[in-house]
C-alpha cells in the first residue's frame, strides 16, 4: 500500500514464500494467507491499512485456517498493539523482519499461535535481499540500494519505521541488476530515501560511481533513481546527468516548502535559494531535464506569507510534476508536538491553490512536446486493451492496438500500432521507439511511431533505425 520501497518489499516477500509452497493469487476468497504490506506516511494511509485489515475479519470467520499477516511501516510502528486491536490478525512483522518471514509463518501455521516481530537491525546484511523475480512489469524494475533514513525531517515517520540508513554493497546491487537485465528488464529505478548519502557510512563507492558501474550493464537501457535530498545533491551527481548515457533526464527533488522558516522547522537544512541554485545547475548540465517535487502544505506554524513563498517557488521553478500533500500529524514524528497547527479547511484550501498553480505548468510542459520526437520505452499494451486480447481467441482480427510507454523525462505516451496477435516478432514491449508527439490531452500524450522501420528482436541495442 505504500511507496516504491514497499512495492519492492512485496516482491521480496513473494520471492521468499515460493520455497515454502505459497504462490500468488488475486482472489482473496481462495487465499490461505493474506499479507497486507502497509504505509504509515500520512494518517490516511494508516487508516486505509486498518480498514482493509478490518474487512478481512469476515473471511477469517468463513475460513478459520486463513492466516492474516500485516507487514510494512504500520506494522513496525504499531507492533503488539495490532494484535489487541484486531483479533483476526495472526502475524505482525516489521520492515526488518522480511527475511525471517518464512520461519514466522511456519510457526504460526504449525502452532496456531499469534506472533509479533518488529526487531530492527543497525545495518543491512546480504540476507536482507534475495535476487529473484520482482513484482513489476518485465520492462522496468525497482532495486533497493539503501534502507532507512538518518535525516529526521520533523514531519516524517520514515526514520522510525525503517530504521537507520544503511547501504547495500555495489557488488550485490550490480549482481541483482545484471540478473534483471538478463531476464529482459530494460530499466531500473534505484531506491533510497536519500541516494546522495549512498555508501558513505560503509565506505562503498559514491552514488555517482555506482551509476557509472550500472551504466555498463549489458542489455540495460535506462537508469532512474529516487529520492535525492536537496541538501546533499552533490555537483558530482548533477554532472552525471551530462555524462552517464543511460541515466534518464528526470530528477525527483522534493522541496517541501518555499519558506525558509518552515524549511528550518522541518529540519531540511537548506533554504529556497539553495534549492533554486541546484535547479539552475541541473538545467545547465541537462537542459531537457524534467524536475518533479513534493510539497507539504499546512505544516504547523505555516503563515500566509510562508504559503505565498511556496507558490512563488513553484512559479519560479516551473516543475514538470508535483505531488502535494496536506500536513498530517504522525505519532512518532517531532512535529506532532509543534503548536500553531493549521486548520483542516485552510490546509485543504492551500492544497487546492498549489495544485491550481501547478496545473499551468503541467499543460505547458505537455504542449511543448507536441511536434517533437522522443525516445519512448514501451511498457506494453494499454491496460484495458491487454485484457480484451487475453479474453478473446487469437483467430479474431483486431483493429490497431493501443500501446503505452515512457519518455526519458517520465511522461506517459500512448500510440497506436497493429495488434500483436498477428505478428509475434513485432511485439514492441521493452523496445525503445522514436515517437512523434501529435496531441497533448489534459492527462495523456498521444503520438505515432516516427520513421522507425521495425525489425525482429535482437540482442543488445535498441532495434530501430531512425
Ligand atoms: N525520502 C523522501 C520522501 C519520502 S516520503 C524525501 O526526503 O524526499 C514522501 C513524501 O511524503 C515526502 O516528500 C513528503 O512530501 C510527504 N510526507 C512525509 N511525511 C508527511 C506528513 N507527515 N504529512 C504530509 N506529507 C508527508
Ligand atoms: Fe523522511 Fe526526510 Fe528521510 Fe525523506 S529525508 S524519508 S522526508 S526523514
Ligand atoms: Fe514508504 Fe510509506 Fe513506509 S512511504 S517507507 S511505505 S511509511
Amino acid at each position: 500500500m505504500g511507496c516504491q520501497m514497499n512495492v519492492y518489499d512485496s516482491g521480496q516477500i513473494l520471492h521468499r514464500l515460493a520455497p515454502i509452497g505459497y504462490e500468488a493469487t488475486t482472489d482473496l476468497t481462495v487465499a490461505d494467507l493474506i499479507i497486507v504490506n502497509t504505509c504509515a506516511i500520512r494518517s490516511k494511509a494508516e487508516q486505509k491499512a486498518f480498514s482493509f485489515l478490518g474487512r478481512l475479519a469476515a473471511l477469517k470467520e468463513q475460513n478459520p485456517k486463513l492466516i492474516v499477516a500485516i507487514g510494512g511501516c504500520v506494522a513496525q510502528q504499531e507492533g503488539q498493539k495490532i494484535l489487541s486491536r484486531m483479533p483476526h490478525v495472526d502475524l505482525v512483522f516489521g520492515t526488518h523482519a522480511i527475511r525471517r518471514l518464512p520461519q514466522l509463518l511456519q510457526r504460526v501455521a504449525a502452532k496456531r499461535c499469534r506472533l509479533v516481530d518488529v526487531e530492527m537491525a543497525q545495518s543491512l546484511s546480504p540476507d536482507d535481499f534475495t535476487t529473484g523475480p520482482h513484482i513489476s512489469s518485465d520492462v522496468s524494475a525497482f532495486v533497493t540500494i539503501m534502507r532507512g533514513c538518518d535525516n529526521y525531517c520533523t514531519y516524517c515517520v520514515v526514520p522510525y519505521v525503517r530504521g537507520r540508513e544503511s547501504s547495500r554493497s555495489p557488488e550485490e546491487i550490480l549482481s541483482e541488476i545484471r540478473q534483471l537485465a538478463a531476464q529482459g528488464v530494460r530499466e531500473v529505478t534505484l531506491l533510497g530515501q536519500n541516494v546522495n548519502s549512498y555508501g558513505l557510512k560503509e565506505g562503498h563507492c559514491t552514488f555517482a560511481q555506482l551509476l557509472a558501474k550500472i551504466n555498463d550493464v549489458d542489455g540495460l537501457a535506462r537508469i532512474r533513481f529516487t529520492t535525492s535530498h536537496p541538501k546533499d545533491l552533490s555537483e558530482e551527481l548533477v554532472e552525471c546527468f551530462g555524462r552517464i548515457e543511460k541515466l534518464c533526464p528526470h530528477i525527483h527533488l522534493p522541496v517541501q516548502s518555499g519558506s525558509d522558516s518552515v524549511l528550518k522547522r522541518m529540519n531540511r537544512h537548506y533554504g529556497h535559494q539553495h534549492y533554486l541554485k541546484k535547479v539552475r545547475h541541473l538545467r545547465q548540465v541537462r537542459p531537457d531535464i524534467a524536475i518533479t517535487s513534493d510539497i507539504i502544505v499546512g505544516f504547523p506554524g505555516e503563515t500566509n506569507e510562508d504559503f505565498e513563498a511556496t507558490l512563488r517557488l513553484i512559479e519560479q521553478v516551473g516543475f514538470d510534476g508535483l505531488f502535494a500533500f496536506v500536513y498530517s500529524d504522525r505519532p512518532n514524528a517531532p512535529a506532532v508536538r509543534f503548536d500553531q497547527k493549521v486548520g483542516e479547511s485552510l490546509k485543504k484550501e492551500r492544497l487546492r491553490r498549489v495544485l491550481e498553480c501547478q496545473e499551468q505548468f503541467n499543460t505547458k510542459r505537455c504542449n511543448q512536446m507536441v511536434g517533437r520526437v522522443y525516445s519512448v520505452l514501451v511498457d506494453g499494451l494499454s491496460k484495458h486493451l491487454s485484457q480484451t486480447l487475453e479474453d478473446t481467441s487469437s483467430e479474431e482480427s483486431f483493429p490497431d492496438a493501443q500501446w503505452s510507454g515512457r519518455t526519458g523525462t517520465n511522461k506517459i505516451v500512448h500510440f497506436l500500432h497493429e495488434n500483436p496477435g498477428q505478428e509475434k516478432n513485432q511485439m514492441l514491449t521493452g523496445r525503445i521507439l522514436e515517437i512523434m508527439i501529435e496531441r497533448a490531452m489534459p492527462h495523456s500524450l498521444w503520438g505515432r511511431i516516427f520513421n522507425t522501420p521495425l525489425v525482429s528482436e535482437g540482442k543488445g541495442e535498441d532495434n530501430y533505425a531512425a
